[in-house]
């Protein structure tokens, strides 16, 4: 019989009772991989009196997470209450201060928190694992943390959240605007009741922030993202992409450069060729350009219950095999600091969406603004049609610009210039081109 390794969940949610029911199921095979019996024999939650589906009878229960990180005999402690501090936060680090490993998918502690919680585990010879916090069930955390552990990263990118890419996937297919598929998404339970986190940007953040680290050997920064959400993402800009070749997707990009490190999450147009560009629905993606690899693409579910204990349970297979890996890919202490590449300076392509007053000249004032700043433009498109042809002259009209690469200081200076023109009737809309092979 092998020997036993006791597990104590915190959090009885989707993800809590799913992780129970999973180590249960697949007992014997666990046991065989691991050479440990694993056996969840605590758990925490408020409501006591809730069916999850799974028998909880033999297990020790806390009503306080933090409790129970301080006094039940356990040899792991999976946190999935949430949050970025409070109970989270105090759980993780009272279990850590005990030498006991630590399990967690939460990514908005770890962006905050990480590395100090890396420098206590590593103190007290704890492991902290947390595949489930970026991606949900893609084993991105192992792939980077060990497997790709021989290259020198220069980007890696995703699409880090299922609620957004369902989104911008229905209003491509079907023409239907954001309001509406962001309703539909809250009724199919694609998206939490206050989907706000998602949609502006800031779940995909957090999960850049510790990618990042992952990546670059840097320390965690998660206050100096550029974030932009996708609330004012039209249908003229996905059906324009689309003409032009492209698909709109939320990225969350880290990438090197000669200033530092760029971190973004922004709407982005990406070739229709490229194969980020066909991840759809509430799938995730992941890519990773490494020097001696090349580029390493993950693809799977962001999230769902029995996905991301899928991810838990395998970090709990690696502290019963013993493997300890460190916390962000090499001890804390060795962790860089990061250093910023602002976003003034950031290289790249750019579709440019702006309603033209329909008159003698526009267009010239809009090229030689373009000009003066040295960009130089791939395309330019005025929409015509029924709209065109009904409405009086001088109103305006939209137009459409792509650029060739340029920097974004250049396209900003260009576009206040066009503004000061009186050639537009409202703010320009910009989104970037990610150059992909
Ligand atoms: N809410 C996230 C998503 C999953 O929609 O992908 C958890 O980070």
């Amino acid at each position: 019989m092998a020997d036993a390794l006791k597990v104590g969940v915190a959090g009885l949610g989707t993800v809590g009772a799913s992780v129970v029911r999973l180590i249960g199921k697949h007992s014997a095979q666990l046991a065989k991989r691991t050479g440990k019996t694993l056996e969840v024999t605590a758990v925490s939650a408020r409501d006591r009196t809730r069916d999850r589906g799974v028998d909880l009878s033999a297990m020790t229960w806390f009503t306080d997470p933090v409790d129970m990180a301080k006094t039940a005999d356990i040899d792991i402690f999976v946190e999935l209450v949430g949050g970025d501090s409070g109970a989270a936060e105090d759980s993780v680090r009272a279990a850590l201060s005990r030498g006991i490993h630590v399990v967690t998918a939460n990514k908005a502690l770890l962006a905050k928190h990480g590395v100090s919680l890396a420098v206590l585990a590593e103190e007290n010879n704890a492991s902290l694992n947390y595949e489930a916090a970026v991606a949900g069930g893609i084993p991105i955390v192992k792939t980077m943390r060990e497997t790709l552990a021989g290259n020198e990263v220069s980007r890696v990118y995703g699409i880090l959240n299922g609620t957004c890419n369902y989104i911008l996937t229905r209003m491509e297919a079907e023409g239907i605007s954001f309001e509406d598929c962001l309703a539909d998404a809250q009724r199919l339970g694609y998206a939490e009741a206050d989907p706000t986190f998602d949609i502006e940007g800031n779940d995909t953040a957090h999960k850049l922030a510790i990618l990042t680290s992952l990546a670059f050997g840097t320390k965690i920064s998660d206050d100096t993202i550029y974030i932009e959400g996708i609330t004012s993402i039209t249908t003229a800009d996905i059906q324009a992409a689309d003409e032009l070749g492209y698909r709109i997707k939320l990225l969350g990009v880290a990438q090197k450069t000669e200033t530092g490190i760029e971190q973004r999450v922004h709407p982005t147009m990406v070739p229709k060729s490229s194969a980020i560009a066909r991840i759809d629905g509430v799938l995730n993606a992941v890519a990773v350009d490494g020097d001696f690899v090349g580029e390493v693409i993950l693809v799977g579910p962001g999230a769902g219950g029995n996905a991301t204990a899928s991810s838990v349970v395998a970090d709990i297979a690696d502290i019963a095999r013993g493997d300890r890996t460190p916390v962000l890919g090499m001890p804390a202490v060795d962790l860089a600091d990061y250093t910023r590449a602002g976003m003034r300076k950031h290289e790249g392509g750019y579709y440019i969406r702006l309603s033209v007053y329909d008159r003698p000249g526009a267009f010239a004032t809009i090229a030689s603004c373009m000009g003066e700043k040295g960009i130089s433009l791939e395309s330019i498109v005025q929409r015509r049609g029924e709209a065109r042809a009904n409405t009086p002259k001088d109103e305006p009209q939209p137009v459409i610009l792509i650029t060739y690469e340029t920097t974004e200081e250049a396209v900003k200076e260009a576009l206040e210039a066009i503004l000061s023109k009186g050639v537009v009737a409202d703010a320009p809309r910009m989104i970037r081109i990610e150059k992909l092979s």
